[in-house]
């Protein structure tokens, strides 16, 4: 990565959980690793009263922790957090912006304003930092998920936005975009010539991706209740990994090239009627169950849920794309708290052998297939038939490997860590553009719209399995199986 030059980093929500989790420790890293961060700021606003002193307590308390050990050093915290500065903002309060505007540099400096408050907030944020002069061409603002609930929110506050920073300057970011194997995952198709011939109906059997959660909704039940699975996660985690899948090769890693793609995938989802959406999705609710051998409460004796809840913390779902590429190629996407493991994957499955001529190389379960795994390790993996050793002609599916970590021996980069870097180097390409936003809404309204006309209830699931039984019959109906039932 290039020197990165000076700028000034300004996380709104600066007190709050991601910050502490992800955003903080993200620019530990880079300013532990770089050789040079004299022109580097963060600054902090919260609507909390605090000094720069007591913000830096209040780091070292809630920050801290999320820096393993190994990779904690004295002197590399201390100089890290000795930069940090904070400035106490209403966000609703024009007057108050006067305070961050005497703490950033001059108007020649990089300006990166992250916003990972209430969305309501965006816009207001975004008023009162021009109405403050602070709003200069060098400035980009970052917004976090979700981007409303709906279409015609997320319209209401990209047009908000979009009034006063450009297109060009807008970074909506989706985390998941940022991890390394999603990155791998578009080096391996448009790196290498033996894929993209495959890459199609004609060899494609399935494709399934999995963003499988141990954790419930823990202390966020007020903002989960309101959102469920299919706005938290499928709207964006999951159909953005599905674009990095099924897009066309672009022309180059262009952002515009890449995400003009992305956005022909998306328009190519096909709608799903309210007859689909009994047919084709699942949703499910988790029950009272156990992790790890340690019971666990069910949904709805969570922390702000209501006791007769109807949000989803599971979807299911098989996703079709009318396009050439991939006519009759079910995209099966699923999702949900409380499951049986921590698993984030993409599996491509391959078509059968058109004809077998050595023992079990025929079956579904020699099918050569590609597994991608996001987390918790990263790794790709290609099952291919190889002979069993021995005097017979036998065969068996054994994988190639690619461990990123046995294969790199580096640290490999958290995706906040690279996703803020692109920001302040202005590079948009895993960033969604409005376009792609609302096109993706476009394809989830109608399922909510459907939900709110039924009476039913989600699909309750056992905390600490792998969700509702209708998800098996779902795959099951195109004589499929999910990868671990397999
Ligand atoms: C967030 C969702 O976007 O992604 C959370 O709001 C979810 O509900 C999280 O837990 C999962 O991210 P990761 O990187 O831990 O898989």
């Amino acid at each position: 990565m290039t020197q990165t030059q000076a700028f000034d980093l300004v996380f709104f929500g600066g007190t709050g959980d991601l910050a502490m989790r992800k955003l903080l420790p993200a620019m530990y890293y880079r300013h532990r690793e770089s050789r040079d961060t004299q022109g580097w700021r963060i600054i902090a606003c919260g609507r909390h009263a605090m000094s720069r002193e007591e913000y830096i307590n209040f780091v070292n308390e809630h920050c801290r922790k999320f820096i393993p050990q190994n990779d904690y050093h004295d002197n590399a915290w201390f100089s890290f957090t000795s930069a940090l500065d904070y400035a106490s903002i209403d966000a609703t309060d024009a007057a108050s912006f006067a305070t961050l505007g005497a703490l950033l540099g001059t108007p020649g400096r990089v300006r990166v304003f992250y916003l990972s408050t209430a969305a309501s907030l965006f816009a207001p944020i975004c008023e009162n930092l021009a109405s403050a002069g602070l709003v200069t061409p060098l400035s980009r603002v970052v917004l976090e998920k979700p981007l409303g609930t709906d279409l015609q929110s997320s319209h209401r506050i990209n047009e908000q936005v979009g009034a006063i920073f450009p297109e060009r300057q807008i970074f909506r970011i989706d985390h998941y975009l940022g991890k390394e194997t999603v990155q791998n995952l578009i080096a391996l198709r448009f790196g290498n010539a033996i894929f993209e011939p495959l890459w199609n109906r004609a060899w494609i059997r399935d494709v399934q991706i999995t963003l499988a959660e141990q954790v419930g909704v823990e202390s966020r039940g007020d903002y989960y209740d309101r959102s469920g699975a299919l706005r938290d996660m499928v709207q964006n985690h999951l159909l953005q990994l599905l674009c990095i899948v099924a897009m066309e090769p672009p022309s180059s890693i262009d952002p515009d090239a890449v995400r003009d793609e992305k956005l022909k995938v998306l328009r190519s989802l096909r709608p799903f009627t309210p007859e689909d959406v009994r047919n084709k999705i699942v949703r499910g609710q988790y029950r009272a169950g156990a992790m790890s051998g340690k019971p666990v409460p069910g949904y709805l004796e969570e922390q702000n849920i209501p006791a007769d809840s109807h949000t989803e913390t599971y979807v299911a779902l098989k996703a079709e794309l009318d396009s050439w590429r991939w006519a009759r190629v079910p995209f099966f996407l699923r999702t949900g708290k409380r499951l049986a493991e921590r698993v984030a994957e993409i599996v491509v499955n391959f078509r059968t052998l058109p004809h077998a001529i050595l023992p079990s190389s025929g079956g579904a379960d020699a099918a050569n297939q590609l597994v991608i795994r996001l987390q918790p390790d990263e790794w790709v993996r290609l099952y291919m038939n190889v002979k069993v050793p021995g005097a017979e002609m036998r065969v068996r599916r054994v994988h190639l490997d690619l461990d990123f970590a046995q294969t790199f021996k580096i640290r490999q980069w958290d995706a906040y860590e690279r996703l803020l870097m692109d920001v302040i180097q202005d590079n948009l390409t895993l960033f969604m553009r409005r376009d792609e936003l609302n096109a993706a809404w476009r394809w989830i309204d109608p399922i909510h719209a459907a939900w709110s006309e039924q009476t039913e209830a989600p699909k309750l699931y056992t905390a600490g399995t792998w969700g509702p039984t209708a998800a098996s019959a779902l795959i099951a109906r195109d004589g499929l199986s999910w990868q671990e039932e397999m």
